[in-house]
């Protein structure tokens, strides 16, 4: 028989739990306070004249010209006589110099035009560490040097990217401030623009993720067997009809799926207009992501036929992590590229001691400067994104008709 001071103290599981997570979250706080005063934000890389040239596309001396004549952004000079500019500034060189040739508006300032729909870009792959959440990063803030305005959306609960980007899952988001609070079932849905996010990155917006977003897996049965939902609110489409809400803002979105193929991930392929599958050329990354291609496609006919949309102006595979030199890794690729032929990204992304390493202090070699890390190591790293990118880019540019 339970004692008397028993019965008092014992407490539920789901209490304990609950005080669990209460305590841990109290401590975490304290320990981010210590580790990351609230003063602490990411910081981003200035860029030298010569960069901020080739990023908009003009000479070095052109540039040099303009600042001697005060004309466009005034760069932050050094004692030595060296011009750096921010992102920001390099942004406002690009509308001056669209303003000051309108016959050239577009080589300056390449947003979208009439006609040219957004590019919704879906990174998936239910492999876990198939580096979804690096493509992405890399991806969005890639495009985001060249100009565009980029929306990057974290639709996986451990919010690896919203971190990237400045933005602690546990503390900094209240209820609703992530994309479940824009695709929720009940009557507190808001509006997707008063989630979203300025970062740090010029021209990069985000719409964090958190664990908030479980709900959404949990709710849609319940919402399907409750209510008999109309084509326009149906799972699949919620998403979609979110982005909807800003398409006039951006140019491109791109989605960080989670390693799961649940109702998130179904409504970002669907709200997608084109997919990046993400490929660590292993055995057993290949093995299961043959598996993951037909879940996706069993699921992806189940939503069709439901009437959801499933057309992709195009679908690419990215060979992530990539060891050129590896014989058995080499073989995957040769492999998937007779398979697959052109749909296999003919850039790929090389694993590289840098692009992890400055992902252990949640930062991208987009926005540290060059000299933090080894420069060779740099270099080859960079020089692999870039191309991967730029293919990725040029995709986009072939939807959008331009040559
Ligand atoms: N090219 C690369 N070279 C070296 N390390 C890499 C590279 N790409 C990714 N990584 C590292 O591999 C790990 C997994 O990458 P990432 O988080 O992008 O994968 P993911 O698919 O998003 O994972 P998850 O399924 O958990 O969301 C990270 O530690 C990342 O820093
Ligand atoms: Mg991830």
């Amino acid at each position: 028989m339970l004692q008397k001071q028993d019965v008092s103290t014992a407490i539920s599981s789901d209490a304990r739990i609950s005080q669990h997570a209460r305590q841990l979250s109290k401590q975490l706080q304290m320990l981010r306070e210590r580790l990351f005063p609230p003063s602490s934000t990411k910081s981003m890389k200035t860029f030298t004249s010569g960069e901020a040239a080739q990023l908009v596309g003009v000479s070095d001396g052109y540039l040099r010209q303009l600042s001697i004549d005060g004309k466009g952004p005034a760069p932050e000079v050094s004692a030595t006589g060296r011009r750096s500019y921010t992102l920001e500034q390099v942004n406002e060189l690009r509308h001056f110099l669209a303003a000051s040739k309108p016959r050239d508006t577009l080589n300056f300032l390449p947003w979208r035009r009439r006609g040219e729909k957004l590019q919704t870009i879906a990174v998936a792959n239910f492999k876990g560490g198939s580096a979804k959440t690096t493509t992405s990063i890399y991806l969005a803030q890639y495009l985001a040097l060249q100009g565009y305005r980029v929306l990057a959306v974290d639709l996986d609960p451990q919010a690896s990217l919203s971190s990237m980007l400045g933005v602690q899952p546990e503390f900094d988001l209240s209820e609703g401030d992530t994309l479940y609070g824009a695709i929720r079932y009940d009557e507190r849905r808001r509006p997707l623009r008063e989630i979203i996010r300025k970062t740090y990155f010029a021209g990069l917006d985000l719409v964090p993720g958190n664990l908030e977003l479980m709900e959404f897996e949990h709710e849609t049965p319940r919402a399907l067997v409750e209510r008999r939902m109309g084509q326009s609110d149906i799972f699949f489409r919620r998403v979609g009809i979110a982005l909807a809400e800003v398409d006039a803002d951006y140019d491109i979105v791109v989605i960080d799926c989670p390693p799961q193929l649940g109702y998130l991930t179904l409504g970002a392929v669907c709200a997608a207009t084109s997919l990046l599958i993400t490929i660590h050329p292993q055995m057993v990354d290949v093995a299961s992501m043959s598996q993951f291609l037909l879940m996706t496609s069993d699921l992806m006919a189940v939503v069709r036929k439901a009437g959801g949309d499933l057309n992709h102006d195009f679908i690419r595979y990215v060979v992530t992590r990539h060891e050129p030199h590896d014989g058995p890794q080499a073989q995957i690729v040769a492999l998937l590229r007779s398979m697959f032929g052109g749909e296999v990204l003919a850039a790929t992304v090389l694993k590289s001691t840098a692009i992890a390493d400055a992902g252990l202090t949640k930062q991208t070699l987009y926005e540290i400067e060059r000299g933090q890390v080894r420069r060779s190591t740099y270099d080859r790293a960079l020089e692999s994104l870039d191309a991967v990118n730029g293919e990725i880019l040029a995709n986009i540019k072939q939807v959008w008709g331009r040559t």
